[in-house]
């Protein structure tokens, strides 16, 4: 990345979004990081505390949707490159409330692409590096796989979710603008992530906050979905890689390689939780239930990002019996972060989710 450039980072108080500014902000001085967030249950400014004072860093609550806001932070800031994390994400809540996904994940996308259509120059995607605009999506735009076979940067798009539709519909606008109007638009799509600051509606963070206060811990129905599990730093870093090297118009998978069946990756997170906690063997995996599926619930992903390690030199760092150990670890040593971010609006949520369990 150039000195002296400016950096517009969508969601940057999500979970990704947040890992990627406390990882980009004291590395790069010279770049100005401007995080535009609703703060929706998801976004925490307090994600953001160790930064929060940097020179090179500066906050905004604002929606991704408001044009008057983006054409007017685009002219303040100058940016020069977008990295785009804001989004609703669960697929849970997309199944009970689709047009919120709609608003956010689509008009947002389209919105923040026509602000920087309108503020960049005509031949941007021509200008060397200096523009860049980062779309960070999912592999659930693909749909399901059997029990063989990955995805890579040829499958086609077959989203089976109200929320992977979105994203598929956003990756869409992405392109469109690549090729339309030569908007420098680079593209990810990530497999599940994992770490810290994961809001604990997610697998990972629910079993370990579940596990620890004891509570029921919900595996839809027989728990043998499979997800390729990505630590969120390593996505981070193939993240840092494509905002300076990727060319636009490019496309990148990003994977963990690290491939788990959804009720083995409880267990161990149950086992990794009881051994820091000097629980008795079984403690938490007697918590596991075992609940209704998901509607339309995709039976596997698993990804190929060979294109990313020949052309970016990226792979992952951590396998997972390290990335679930720092995991646990973080939730573990962090019990008033997990305290602050259930408000009653989630509580209520999980109460009327798992009333079964
Ligand atoms: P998250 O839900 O933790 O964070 C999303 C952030 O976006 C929140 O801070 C929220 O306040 C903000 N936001 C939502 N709507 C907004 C709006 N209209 N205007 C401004 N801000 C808004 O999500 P995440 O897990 O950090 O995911 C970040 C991105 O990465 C998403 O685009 C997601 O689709 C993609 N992704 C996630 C995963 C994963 O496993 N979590 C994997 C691959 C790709
Ligand atoms: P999730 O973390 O919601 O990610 P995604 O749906 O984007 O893959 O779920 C990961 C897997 O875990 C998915 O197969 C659904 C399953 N799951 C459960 O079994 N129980 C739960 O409580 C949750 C939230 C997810």
């Amino acid at each position: 990345m150039q000195t002296e450039t400016s950096v517009l980072v969508t969601g940057g108080a999500g979970f990704i979004g947040a890992n990627f500014l406390l990882r980009m902000v004291p590395k790069h001085p010279d770049t100005r990081f401007v995080c535009l967030d609703r703060l929706t249950y998801a976004g925490n400014a307090m994600n953001l505390r160790a930064i929060e004072d940097a020179a090179n860093f500066h906050f905004v609550q604002g929606d991704i949707c408001d044009t008057a806001l983006l054409g007017g932070l685009f002219e303040e800031h100058g940016f020069t490159s977008v990295v785009h994390f804001a989004a609703e994400s669960h697929v849970d809540r997309s199944i009970e409330a689709p047009l919120a996904f709609a608003r956010s994940n689509v008009e947002g996308t389209v919105a923040l692409l026509e602000a920087a259509r309108q503020a960049w120059p005509e031949d941007a995607a021509g200008a060397g590096d200096r523009y860049r605009f980062v779309h960070i999506s999912t592999d659930e735009v693909f749909g399901s796989l059997g029990d063989s076979g990955q995805f890579d940067e040829a499958t086609p798009y077959d989203p089976r979710s109200p929320y992977s539709a979105s994203k598929a519909a956003a990756d869409h606008f992405a392109r469109a603008y690549f090729h339309t109007y030569g908007l420098p638009v680079v593209l990810t799509n990530g497999s599940n992530n994992y770490g810290p600051f994961q809001f604990p509606e997610k697998l990972v963070p629910l079993v370990i906050s579940n596990a620890l206060d004891g509570r029921a811990i919900p595996v839809y129905g027989t728990g043998e979905n499979v997800r390729d599990w990505l630590y969120v730093k390593d996505h981070c870093a193939a993240l840092e890689a494509v905002l300076r090297r990727a060319p636009p118009g490019e496309t990148y998978l990003v994977g963990g390689d690290s491939e788990a069946r959804n009720i083995d990756l409880v267990e161990r997170l149950c086992d990794l939780v009881d051994a820091v906690e000097d629980r008795p063997e079984g403690y938490s995996r007697d918590l596991i239930t075992f609940v209704e599926d998901r509607p339309g619930h995709d039976h596997r992903y698993a990804i190929d990002f060979s294109k990313l390690e020949a052309e970016l030199d990226w792979q992952p760092e951590h396998d997972l019996t390290d990335g679930l150990r720092a995991t646990v670890d973080w939730y573990l040593r962090h019990p008033d972060w997990l305290e602050a971010v259930r408000d009653d609006s989630y509580r209520d949520y999980y109460a009327r989710q798992y009333s079964e369990a």
